[in-house]
């Protein structure tokens, strides 16, 4: 190689994810939850604050509002009925607990590379002890890691842009899963429709069947549902159909599209 080339080489770009996990909490996680999120939503719901209506398939707060994507959260649990549910990025621990309360009869675990994150949600959850546990979802998939009926994320894969780490984060949560995965993510931040197709389409994925589905919640979030079998939900086609109607970010969607260029799925012969 040229030492012009060298040089280059070592300068070239890779996008990172969008934060230093290891000091996120200190950084900025532990002051957007007490400003972004807890000066508007309540965070924390305790036995009676939070029900599940059957018939509708809506949860209702009462007293203070919670997040809409929280909400779509619960909403999927009541609805889908899984019996073992697994929160990826689990990060202070709130939905994991919240999820706990409102469905006492499902068992919710949680896993996050972060030990500051897990530090916390024990501190703001000192009930999670022995349910929840470090886990980098961009690591080979382990068996160690709890399987459950159904597993989700919420602002994590969105995060993720380290070389093809979001493919390997996203094969992960499948296998790990028996039967559904949700991601309630920024929609821009991957093309997570054409990713997860190409994931499938290549043999990336543990499931032999694939189902991808529009979930929204009655507080108007939107998440990306994959199930194992066929559903009564709205199916998705495409990136575009999940993202209408939301102001385009073009340094997001430039990246999501970055990133999926640099997937390389299957065996092709060559
Ligand atoms: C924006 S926070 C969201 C936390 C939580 N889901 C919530 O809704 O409050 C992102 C979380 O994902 C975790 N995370 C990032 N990369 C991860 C990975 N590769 N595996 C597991 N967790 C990860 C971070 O440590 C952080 O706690």
């Amino acid at each position: 190689m040229s030492l012009f080339r060298q040089l280059f080489y070592k300068q070239r770009k890779f996008y990172d994810d969008d934060f230093d996990w290891d000091n996120y909490t200190a950084d900025s996680y532990h002051r957007r939850l007490k400003e972004d999120v807890e000066t508007e939503f309540r965070a924390i719901s305790n036995k009676g604050q939070l029900s599940f209506d059957a018939e509708t398939g809506h949860v209702t707060s009462h007293g203070e509002g919670i997040h809409p994507n929280h909400q779509l959260i619960f909403e999927a649990i009541g609805q889908l009925r899984p019996e073992t549910v697994h929160e990826v990025g689990c990060g202070g621990g709130d939905h994991v607990a919240n999820a706990s309360t409102l469905f006492p009869d499902v068992h919710v675990t949680g896993g996050d590379r972060g030990q500051t994150q897990l530090e916390l949600a024990l501190q703001r959850h000192p009930q999670l002890k022995g349910r929840i546990g470090i886990q980098d979802i961009t690591m080979p998939f382990s068996t160690a890691w709890p399987k459950a009926d159904m597993v989700y994320s919420q602002a994590v894969i969105m995060h993720i842009h380290t070389a093809v780490s979001h493919f390997v984060g996203l094969a992960n949560m499948v296998r790990q899963a028996n039967d559904f995965v949700l991601l309630v993510e920024n929609n821009q931040c991957h093309n997570f429709v054409r990713d997860i197709e190409a994931l499938f389409a290549g043999g990336h994925l543990a499931w032999d069947t694939l189902q991808i589905y529009r979930m929204d919640g009655s507080g108007g979030a939107r998440g990306i549902l994959l199930a194992r079998e066929a559903q009564d939900l709205p199916r998705l086609t495409s990136d575009v159909e999940i993202c209408e109607g939301v102001k385009p970010s073009m340094r997001r969607l430039k990246r999501a599209a970055e990133d999926s260029a640099r997937g390389l799925f299957g065996f092709d012969l060559a």
